[in-house]
C-alpha cells in the first residue's frame, strides 16, 4: 500500500483552485487505489519551525562534522520530524499558487526545513551532489493569476516552475507531472472557472495512472 503526502500551499480553503484541482486528483487516485494512505499536510496551519539561529547552526553543525548544543538539538529534533514525514511517502501532490513569480513563503520556508545535507541530499568531493529521495513521483498542481505558457514571452516570469523543477530534482526527484491552472484573475471568473474545469478533468485522468 503507497502513502501519499499531500502538501496544500495555498490558504485559500474552500475557494484555491489549486486546491480544488489537487482533490479532484485525490479523489480520483483513491477510485483507481481503494484503500491507500493519504497524509494531509498543510503549510499555513502546520507548526513549521522558524528556520533561524538555532536551526541554521544545527545546519552547519551538520555539515561540519560539529556536536549540537542541547538547544540545537532540540531544533534540530523538529526539523528531523518533518523531514522524517516526507521521507516517508512513496508519492507526493503539491498544490501550490503562483506568488510573485514563484512560490508562496510557506513552501519555501518547508523546503527550507526539508532540504538537508545527509537526509535529502548527499555531497562528497567525488560524487558531488546526490539527491537521496529517488524513484517517487510528484503531481504539482499550479495556479496562477496570468499565464506563462511555454514560448509565450510571460515564460520568464514563470521562475515558480524553474524553482520547484530545480529543488525538487536536487533531492533526487526525476518523475514530476504538472497540472497548470491559469490565468486564474486576468481573464475574469468565467475563464477561470473553465480553466479550473478543465484541469480537474486532466488531474482524473492522471491520478488513475500515478
Ligand atoms: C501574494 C500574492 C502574489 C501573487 N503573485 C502572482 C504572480 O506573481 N503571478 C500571477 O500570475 N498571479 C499571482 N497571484 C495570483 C494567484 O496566483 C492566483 O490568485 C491563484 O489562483 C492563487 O492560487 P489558489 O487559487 O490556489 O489560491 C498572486 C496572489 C497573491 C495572494
Amino acid at each position: 500500500m503507497s502513502k501519499v503526502l499531500y502538501i496544500k500551499a495555498s490558504p485559500r480553503i474552500g475557494r484555491s483552485h489549486s486546491l480544488a484541482v489537487a482533490e479532484a486528483f485525490l479523489a480520483s487516485y483513491l477510485e483507481a487505489h481503494p484503500g491507500e494512505e493519504i497524509i494531509t499536510l498543510d503549510l499555513f496551519t502546520a507548526p513549521l519551525p522558524p528556520f533561524d539561529g538555532l536551526t541554521v547552526n544545527a545546519k552547519y553543525n551538520i555539515m561540519h562534522g560539529r556536536p549540537h548544543s542541547p538547544e540545537e538539538a532540540a531544533a534540530w529534533r523538529v526539523v528531523e520530524e518533518f523531514i522524517a514525514q516526507f521521507k516517508s511517502a512513496d508519492k507526493y501532490v503539491l498544490a501550490t499558487p503562483m506568488w510573485n513569480f514563484s512560490i508562496p513563503y510557506r513552501l519555501k520556508q518547508y523546503l527550507d526545513i526539508i532540504v538537508q545535507p545527509t537526509y535529502t541530499f548527499a555531497y562528497t568531493p567525488e560524487a558531488g551532489y546526490q539527491g537521496l529521495v529517488t524513484g517517487k513521483p510528484i503531481f504539482i498542481v499550479s495556479a496562477r493569476g496570468g499565464q506563462y505558457p511555454p514560448g509565450s514571452p510571460g515564460e520568464a516570469f514563470d521562475l515558480q516552475k524553474k524553482y520547484l523543477e530545480l529543488i525538487l530534482g536536487f533531492m533526487g526527484f526525476t518523475d514530476i507531472r504538472w497540472g497548470i491552472v491559469e490565468p486564474t484573475l486576468e481573464g475574469g471568473p468565467e475563464v477561470a472557472q473553465a480553466k479550473r474545469q478543465a484541469a480537474i478533468i486532466q488531474a482524473r485522468e492522471l491520478a488513475k495512472v500515478f
